[in-house]
């Protein structure tokens, strides 16, 4: 017996007919071809039972047996891609950080606002005098934004706690933001920033992190993964190895945010580890990057952070494809370096800022943010077997989701196999009203 059956749409299913474990960045230095990346099936089915694709293909192979279903939906030659995965967010925190945008303006550096006790720290400050509730329904609040754009799956990491206590409630508040409609993976990112009363002994802060909270956090199974900030105003290499290795002890996956500001070897670092994604990477050498892709460590890259520092170095994408490392993009949802709820934005910031093809951005925030998060068996493809997570799009190609600015063409959101959002008939977008 299937649930539900969609036909006459334009899919684009990611799935490349590589095997999983190929990346999805185009080989061999070439920029990515649309057409080999997207998967495209037109006209295609999607046949939906128990919550998964039990079969997809073109409309003409659908099965007799499925083209009488009583739940057939009509997509109208609309376009489907996958759920959309926001693969890098810190969407659970207290307050914001709205003055320190103001002295960035004014010339302050990212790094001067830090040391001066503000940044994240300052985010610590609240997260830690809010209470669990607070931060879910302020979490809630911006997550209602990405999945209004056609997320189905998000990544949340903690990191504004810093003591053991408030690294849990974070991830506890994560833990409740998942439910019909979104899968939630966390982070943990205890090894995010040094507390102000660790300063002069930062090694013991790591010894904290380590012998306490990486243990406490696998006991509670609250993260899957544990994150670190490997940066001259954060971590070393060496500290952020001894919070891998804690993290791999405790059988937990790793990912880093390297070389945001300055080359700090964090590329080599992640890939030394086997990291499911190093993030950021603007300063990463080229060295780094062949690692990763010889580990099959993904490349997140964060054109909204870049964008709201004011960075002039942009990742290097060419080296990227050259070395054939998977590139996702994600939204680093943040209170201070990127306070941005729109994945749909940073498509098109991958793009316009960074040089992605719009089908690289595309496959950025699917296949390979899917397996930025290890979720590569589970979603981001259209495929059989895969959780029946799909967006509608009121669009005519699918590079108009990287190419617009402000808009926002979803039509309907089917998350594990049900009907998540369909928006009024004529209400969605360019396809009925062309502008
Ligand atoms: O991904 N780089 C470090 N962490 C965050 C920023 C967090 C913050 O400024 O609050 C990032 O950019
Ligand atoms: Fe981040």
């Amino acid at each position: 017996m299937w649930d539900s059956v969609w036909i006459n749409a334009r899919l684009a299913t990611f799935d490349t007919g590589a095997g999983s474990d190929a990346p999805a960045s185009a080989a061999g230095g070439r920029r990515g071809d649309a057409k080999d990346l997207i998967g495209a099936i037109e006209p295609g089915a999607i046949a939906v039972a128990a919550g998964r694709i039990a079969w997809i293909g073109p409309m003409a192979d659908l099965p007799v047996g499925y083209q009488r279903s009583q739940a057939l939906h009509d997509a109208g030659g609309r376009w489907i891609t996958p759920g959309l995965i926001d693969c890098h967010t810190h969407l659970v925190h207290g307050g914001h950080r709205a003055a320190e945008f103001a002295l960035r303006l004014d010339g302050a550096s990212y790094e001067e606002i830090a040391k001066a006790g503000g940044g994240i720290l300052a985010t610590v400050t609240a997260t830690r005098g809010a209470d669990e509730d607070a931060l879910v329904a302020g979490a809630s609040a911006r997550l209602a934004r990405l999945m209004a754009e056609g997320v189905t799956t998000v990544e949340v990491k903690s990191g504004y706690g810093l003591d053991t206590a408030s690294e849990l409630k974070m991830l506890r508040a994560a833990g409740r933001l998942a439910g019909p409609g979104i899968r939630v993976r966390r982070s943990f990112l205890g090894a995010h920033a040094v507390p102000p009363d660790y300063a002069d002994r930062r090694d013991d802060y790591v010894a904290l992190v380590v012998e306490e909270m990486i243990p406490a956090v696998a006991a509670g199974r609250l993260a899957d993964a544990v994150d670190a900030f490997g940066e001259r105003i954060a971590f070393t290499p060496a500290q952020v190895a001894r919070v891998f290795e804690a993290a791999k002890t405790h059988g937990l996956a790793v990912k880093l945010h390297a070389d945001q500001l300055s080359d700090q070897g964090g590329a080599a670092l992640a890939a030394r580890f086997g990291a499911l994604s190093a993030d950021h990477l603007e300063y990463a050498d080229p060295d780094g990057l062949a690692a990763m892709a010889a580990a099959g460590t993904v490349a997140v890259l964060l054109p909204g952070a870049y964008y709201t520092l004011r960075q002039s170095r942009r990742p290097a994408v060419d080296a990227m494809r050259r070395h054939g490392v998977a590139m996702a993009l994600a939204t680093d949802c943040n209170p201070g370096s990127s306070p941005a709820t729109s994945l749909l934005l940073m498509l098109n910031m991958g793009c316009t800022l960074f040089g992605l093809t719009p089908a690289e951005a595309l496959a950025g925030v699917t296949v390979n943010a899917a397996r930025a998060l290890g979720l590569d068996g589970e979603c981001g493809r259209l495929v059989a077997g895969q959780a029946a997570d799909f967006v509608l799009w009121d669009i005519d190609d699918p590079a108009e989701l990287a190419y617009r600015i402000g808009w926002n063409p979803v039509h309907a959101v089917v998350s594990d196999g049900a009907v998540r959002e369909v928006l009024e008939p004529g209400g969605a977008g360019p396809a009925d009203e062309p502008w």
